[in-house]
């Protein structure tokens, strides 16, 4: 197993805690029936396990990450809600028998593994016959932003080098489906969609997530130890994320990739 190449800083939290069925999940949405029976793989923080335990209640949800540390966080979100289970696991080989589950999640994760074909092959195997295995993934190739003052434009190359140095694929969401294919599924349907920030508190706040991730989060340790950046060029990146976010004007979107597959 690869290591989580961003690990579970407040800034890293920050943009996790954002997310919500609504907003990362919609694709599922009607899927999400009450009764059913739903795997969370990777689910950090849990802000999105608790929408989906919301909407299938009372059938149970088993989440699950790789990281113990983030499952404390992801029981705090869940806390309300007494049809959530939490393990840790290794998406390539999970501690699950075949067929256990109606549904099987996982929102940004195969973008981080070491073997995404591999974790689609254990998702489908512990999905029940007839059950959806979905996942989104951002594509860091699709994202796009204005205006670009001086060290913004710099941040990408750098993550590009970091992410893959550390055994993952950042433009994960145009292979999703390519993935999924590889892993045995003949019934895909594939979707995208984005999130986009301008207001000033986004701007703010997404500037802080990434900006603040690149000099103070696993991310700045793996690309000062990786010779994929120096500290200084991380500085400078961070300077033009808080210019760009100081821009009255300032856009950015994120392109995702979306699947369904049928087991
Ligand atoms: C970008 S976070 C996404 C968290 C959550 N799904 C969300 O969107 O808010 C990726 C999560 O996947 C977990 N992860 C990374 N590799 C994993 C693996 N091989 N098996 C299970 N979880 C893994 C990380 O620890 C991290 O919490």
């Amino acid at each position: 197993m690869s290591s989580y190449t961003h690990g579970h800083h407040q800034t890293v939290l920050s943009s996790h805690q954002w997310r919500t069925v609504e907003n990362s999940a919609a694709y599922l949405i009607p899927y999400l029936q009450p009764g059913a029976a739903v795997l969370d793989v990777g689910c950090g923080p849990g802000t999105i396990t608790a929408g989906l335990a919301e909407r299938v209640a009372p059938g149970p949800v088993t989440a699950v990450d790789a990281a113990e540390s983030v499952l404390a966080e992801a029981a705090k979100a869940t806390a309300h809600l007494d049809n959530v289970t939490f393990a840790t696991a290794d998406v390539h080989a999970l501690d699950f028998p075949d067929a256990a589950f109606d549904i099987v999640h996982a929102h940004q994760v195969l973008q981080h593994v070491a073997d995404p074909v591999q974790a689609l092959r254990e998702m489908r195997r512990v999905c029940k016959p007839g059950g959806v295995v979905a996942a989104r993934e951002a594509d860091f190739g699709g994202m796009v932003w204005y205006p670009s003052p001086p060290g913004m434009d710099d941040w990408r190359p750098i993550y590009y080098n970091v992410a893959r140095g550390n055994g993952g694929e950042p433009d994960a969401g145009r292979r999703l489906s390519s993935w999924a294919r590889a892993a045995g599924f003949s019934d895909v349907t594939s979707s995208a969609s984005v999130w986009c920030y301008s207001t000033p508190e986004e701007r703010e706040w997404w500037s802080e997530s990434w900006g603040g991730r690149l000099v103070r989060s696993s991310v700045a340790e793996h690309a000062v130890s990786g010779g994929h950046a120096t500290r200084a060029d991380l500085e400078r990146c961070y300077a033009g994320w808080k210019a760009w976010a100081a821009a009255d004007d300032g856009w950015f979107s994120v392109l995702h990739g979306e699947i369904v597959c049928r087991a």
